[in-house]
Parts: structure tokens; C-alpha cells; sequence
């Protein structure tokens, strides 16, 4: 699955349409996830993680741009077309009370997908259904209970389950582990690895936890105000930001320890995504903005270990890769 150029603006609804701009989520993103990849999408709430995952998978058009998977371009398929390709375009969502209907039984929720999608009898639909609900961790004698009367971690368990019959090639995980306790979301984590490995799957996985992000990708991409401003292989990206936002994500996670910072929260906001700064996205919170941040967006370029950073640093100030980070930074979180 590749994302080239992708833009998303959502127009406003309503009374006041006329009057109002659209919400520019998602501006020019190109990102891939290959077979048995594990690309991590990082950013703070509202960055437009959860509207690139849904165009990935194609739960959403975008604006413009292109997704391609199996060697087509999906974005503008009819449905007709789009539907035997659905199958290996999966996403799992942080509330899986949401998208489990309380009415039905999780052995059937599981199944659905293969009622929709293949032509099996009802024994071999609920033998697949079996299989899945023990793949992810849970037992026979729960196919016949209601969504209700599991906990957040089970619920989750079972999305999981559903999105898994069909043998996706690409699953996009939006938060699906958030919300559910460490022990199974280490359970998860190591499922996940583990299809990546036997069956080759490729994973988006989208998380404010970084800690869960660093476990299991093995590259990063860091969102900011709808533009991917950082990509590249996990211990890299972790080890040496190049980025200002990166680095500001990093040492203000809970738990981080790195440089004793842990706990702080981001300084400031970001700007609204209805009208996005000219220049780079980050110049309104950024301790090394410079005149040319203001006015020009700075281009991806080449990190030392691999990836990219669009950072006018990069070009035209103190390199951040790889060396200690500046005195500003360290002291501005
Ligand atoms: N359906 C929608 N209609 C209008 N605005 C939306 C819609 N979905 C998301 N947005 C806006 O797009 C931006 C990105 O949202 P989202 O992709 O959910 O971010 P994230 O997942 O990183 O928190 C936010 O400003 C959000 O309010
Ligand atoms: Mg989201």
C-alpha cells in the first residue's frame, strides 16, 4: 500500500459552508507500508493520523492524491471494483465497542467479514471464526457471548480477530491499543509481530504511545498539522531526532527518560488546520525557528542513519542527527 502526494481537506457542512474554509487534515503525505512492514505514525491528537489511516485503507477518498495497493490506484475505484480488494485493506480502531454491534455475537461479528467476502457453509465460517478468536487470544466458549459482556481488552481482542479472517496484506491499527492494559497490549504487540513474520502482513500502526511504536515498527513517520515532518528506521528516529517537533514529542512521552525530561507536556499548540501557517508547519512552537522557516516550506532531505527531516536546520543550521541536541532544545522541554 502507497500513499503518493495525498491532500484531505474537509469541507465544512451546513449553514454556515459558504462562510467557512475547509479543514486541510492531511497535506501532501506520501508514505508506504510494504509486505511484512511495520511503518509507526506518530503525531498529537488532531495531526491527521486517523484520516490518512482511513484513506489507506480506502474508508475515505482524499481530496487528491494517490493510494495504490496491489497495483492499482484505489482512490477514486468505483466500489464494484474496489470490493474483492477490500479484504486486504484492514482497520482496527481504538473503541471496538463502536464498531462491534452489540447485537450480535462475537462469534458472528468474527465471522461476518467471510459471509461477506467468501463462499463458505456455516460449519467452515464458524470452524475460521474458531481459529481467529484463538489466534488472538481468547477461547471457544466466548463465540456465543454479546460484545457486553467483555472487557475493554477482550473487545479489542475481538476486533482484532475480525479484521483478521480475511488475511488482510495491510492492517491499519489506529490507536487499537490505547486503551487496553499493558499485559495485553504486549500480547497484541507480539501477535502483531508475529503475522508480520508467518504471513507477511504489513502494518500501519498509529499511536500516542511511542513506547508501543518503538516495540513494534521498524520505521517511523512523525505527523505534524497534516505534513509528514520526519521519517525513518525506528532506532534512528529515536536515538537522534532530527526534527525539533520529533525531538519535542520525545522527551514530553510519559515515561521518557531520555535527558530526564519525562512527563512534560508539549509546549504550546498547534496552530488550526484550517489555516495552516506558509512555511514550515512548526515554525509557531519551534525553540530554533529561523527567518526562512516563516515563509519557506523546508523540503525532505537525507538523515545521517536513514530517513528523512523537512527542517531548514538541516540544510542551513546546526545539524540535529546524530549529535547532542542544542542547549535550546534541551532547556525548552
Ligand atoms: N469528518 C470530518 N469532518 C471535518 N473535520 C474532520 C473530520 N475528521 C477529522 N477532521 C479534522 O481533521 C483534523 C485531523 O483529524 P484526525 O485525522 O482525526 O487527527 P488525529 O487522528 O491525528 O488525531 C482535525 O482537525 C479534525 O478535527
Ligand atoms: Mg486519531
Amino acid at each position: 500500500m502507497t500513499l503518493d502526494d495525498v491532500h484531505v481537506a474537509f469541507s465544512p457542512q451546513g449553514l454556515f459552508r459558504r462562510r467557512t474554509a475547509p479543514v486541510r487534515a492531511v497535506r501532501g503525505v506520501s508514505l508506504g507500508v510494504g509486505e511484512a512492514e511495520s511503518v509507526g505514525l506518530v503525531g498529537e491528537s488532531g495531526c491527521g493520523k486517523s484520516t490518512l489511516g482511513r484513506v489507506a485503507v480506502r474508508l475515505l477518498s482524499p481530496t487528491s492524491g494517490t493510494v495504490s495497493f496491489q497495483g492499482q490506484a484505489i482512490q477514486a475505484l468505483p466500489e464494484r471494483r474496489m470490493r474483492p480488494l477490500r479484504p486486504g485493506l484492514q482497520m482496527v480502531f481504538q473503541d471496538p465497542y463502536s464498531s462491534l454491534d452489540p447485537s450480535m455475537t462475537v462469534g458472528d461479528s468474527v465471522a461476518e467479514p467471510l459471509r461477506v467476502h467468501e463462499r463458505l457453509s456455516g460449519a467452515e465460517r464458524r470452524a475460521r471464526g474458531r481459529e481467529m478468536l484463538h489466534l488472538v487470544g481468547l477461547e471457544e466458549r466466548h463465540l456465543d457471548r454479546y460484545p457486553h459482556e467483555f472487557s475493554g481488552g477482550q473487545r479489542q481482542r475481538v476486533a482484532l480477530a475480525r479484521a483478521l479472517i480475511l488475511n488482510p496484506q495491510v492492517v491499519v491499527c489506529d490507536e487499537a491499543t490505547s486503551a487496553v492494559d499493558v499485559s495485553t497490549q504486549n500480547q497484541i504487540l507480539a501477535l502483531l509481530r508475529e503475522l508480520r513474520h508467518d504471513r507477511g502482513m504489513g502494518f500501519l500502526f498509529i499511536s500516542h504511545n511511542l513506547a508501543a511504536v518503538r516495540h513494534v515498527a521498524q520505521r517511523v513517520a512523525v505527523m505534524y498539522l497534516g505534513k509528514v515532518v520526519e521519517t525513518g528506521p525506528t532506532a534512528r528516529v529515536f536515538a537522534a531526532p532530527a526534527h525539533p517537533y520529533t525531538h519535542m514529542l520525545l522527551t514530553s512521552a510519559p515515561g521518557a527518560s531520555r535527558r530526564g525530561a519525562g512527563g512534560a507536556t508539549p509546549v504550546g499548540e498547534p496552530p488550526s488546520p484550517v489555516n495552516p501557517p506558509a512555511g514550515c508547519p512548526f515554525q509557531t512552537r519551534c525553540p530554533m525557528v529561523m527567518e526562512r522557516c516563516r515563509v519557506e516550506m523546508p523540503a525532505p532531505t537525507p538523515v545521517d542513519g536513514g530517513g528523512e527531516v523537512a527542517c531548514h536546520l538541516q540544510t542551513d543550521g546546526p545539524h540535529l542527527a546524530g549529535r547532542p541536541l542544542p542547549e535550546t532544545l534541551r532547556a525548552g522541554v
